[in-house]
């Protein structure tokens, strides 16, 4: 057994994980991160594409943000569409925000970038990692212990964070009378195409539709992503990418419909949506981030800017802690993140009750249709989309 020694072992090499690493490591704060998956499998994940401000901001200052800058596509307004007669109205949230913007630029190219920010420099990581469990967290000598490689380690620590995901095994080592878990699932789920061609539109498109939601975004000007609303019965062999394009065109209006430029899909998934919170998320030394934490529905574009708020906020306690040597940051982490991320879920699950067919219910379908139109029509409602959308202060 080798026994290593860190002050923050960083459970899970996603957004959450990668980020916090960086943010330490660039102020000479030790950490080891590990991983159960290779760094291949990392970066084939197709997750996320739409950047906050304050996410864009993170990565300018963790000196990473070049190919972003070059490759990134800023964005200052959105499109909805609703109703049978596809009525629509942009949200200029630049012009309704004093300037902040969204930058497209996909969590795949993010994660490689701070894959490369961490493997230039001499912070330790393990991939690819078997049986990763934190233990003694509620002691002042925290530890995570794995295999690598054939060999068992024990890596103590000051801290733990838990960046693993909503499947990963930090919050499950929580004792459940330890948490409140707070769920919403829906019944349907997001069928997704990526597609090397170009996008219908240069903005995203959010569209309610009386057979389904419709997402209209990209990450270059080559390369679209398109979202479908589907049931959670819909089984992805049953979608062949021709039948995505005829569902696509079919529910989008005939002159964005005539835009779609079909080809192959380079990865269609369908991804069930789920709204989640368990509180706290501080349990002794260890910390909980991201994904692991809460889960938001897509609808919104929260998730991956969660998870990056979650890692500056604890960095900063982190930093506080090892440069000044007292705790009120680490201490404040979990109420004040959880602050932001029940807005964030309010949010999340707001656009998607709004824009989703909900059921069969006509009324029901009528209340989202003149909420939708007030909204779009009332420079109050355009601002309050606007505002959640860039990302509350
Ligand atoms: P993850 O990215 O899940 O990373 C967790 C890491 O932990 C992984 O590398 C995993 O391998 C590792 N791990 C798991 N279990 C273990 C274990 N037992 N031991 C060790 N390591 C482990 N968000 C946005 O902000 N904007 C968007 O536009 C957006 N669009 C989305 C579209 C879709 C279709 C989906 C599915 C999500 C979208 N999201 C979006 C959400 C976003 O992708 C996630 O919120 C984000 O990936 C969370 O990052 P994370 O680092 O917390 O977790
Ligand atoms: C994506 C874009 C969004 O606006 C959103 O809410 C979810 C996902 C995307 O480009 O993947």
């Amino acid at each position: 057994m080798k026994t290593l020694k860190t002050k923050v072992a960083i459970i899970g090499s996603g957004p959450a994980g990668l980020i916090l690493g960086q943010l330490l490591h660039n102020q000479g704060i030790d950490n080891v991160v590990i991983d159960n998956k290779s760094q291949d499998y990392i970066l084939g994940r197709i997750r996320a594409g739409v950047l906050e401000q304050s996410t864009v901001d993170i990565i300018r200052e963790l000196g990473i943000s070049e190919r972003m800058e070059r490759e990134g596509l800023v964005h200052n307004g959105f499109t909805m569409i609703w109703g049978d007669d596809y009525q629509r109205q942009r949200i200029p949230f630049t012009e309704l925000t004093g300037g902040k913007v969204m930058m497209v630029y996909g969590q795949t190219e993010l994660t490689k970038d701070l894959l490369a920010a961490r493997n230039a420099c001499d912070a330790l990581s393990f991939y690819d990692a078997e049986d990763v469990t934190p233990h003694d967290f509620y002691s002042e000598s925290p530890r995570v212990s794995f295999t690598h490689q054939g060999e068992a380690y024990q890596l103590e620590c000051d801290y733990i964070a838990g960046c693993d995901g909503f499947h990963g095994v930090s919050r499950q080592s929580v004792p459940e009378q330890e948490m409140t878990v707070y769920e919403n699932a829906y019944p349907f789920g997001w069928l997704g195409v990526l597609a090397d061609v170009p996008p219908v539109s240069d903005e995203v498109v959010y569209q309610h539709h009386q057979d389904g939601y419709v997402l209209c975004s990209m990450r270059s000007s080559t390369r679209s992503r398109y979202y479908l609303q589907v049931s959670l019965d819909e089984k992805l062999e049953d979608w062949s990418v021709d039948r995505f394009w005829t569902e696509l065109k079919r529910r989008l209006p005939d002159d964005l419909a005539e835009k779609v430029v079909t080809g192959p899909a380079l990865e269609m998934s369908i991804a069930p949506l789920r709204s989640f919170v368990c509180e706290p998320i501080r349990f002794g030394n260890l910390f909980l981030l991201g994904d692991a934490a809460h889960i938001v529905p897509p609808t919104g574009a929260k998730g991956l800017n969660l998870a990056a708020s979650d890692a500056k906020q604890l960095s900063d306690g982190l930093l506080q802690f090892y440069n000044q040597g007292h705790s009120e940051g680490l201490d404040q982490y979990s109420s004040k993140a959880l602050e932001r991320i029940w807005k964030a879920e309010r949010f999340s699950w707001w656009m998607t009750s709004l824009f989703h067919k909900l059921d069969d219910s006509a009324f029901r379908q009528k209340m989202q249709l003149s909420e939708i139109h007030y909204l779009a029509h009332s420079k109050a409602g355009q601002t309050t989309i606007a505002e959640n959308f860039v990302g509350l202060d």
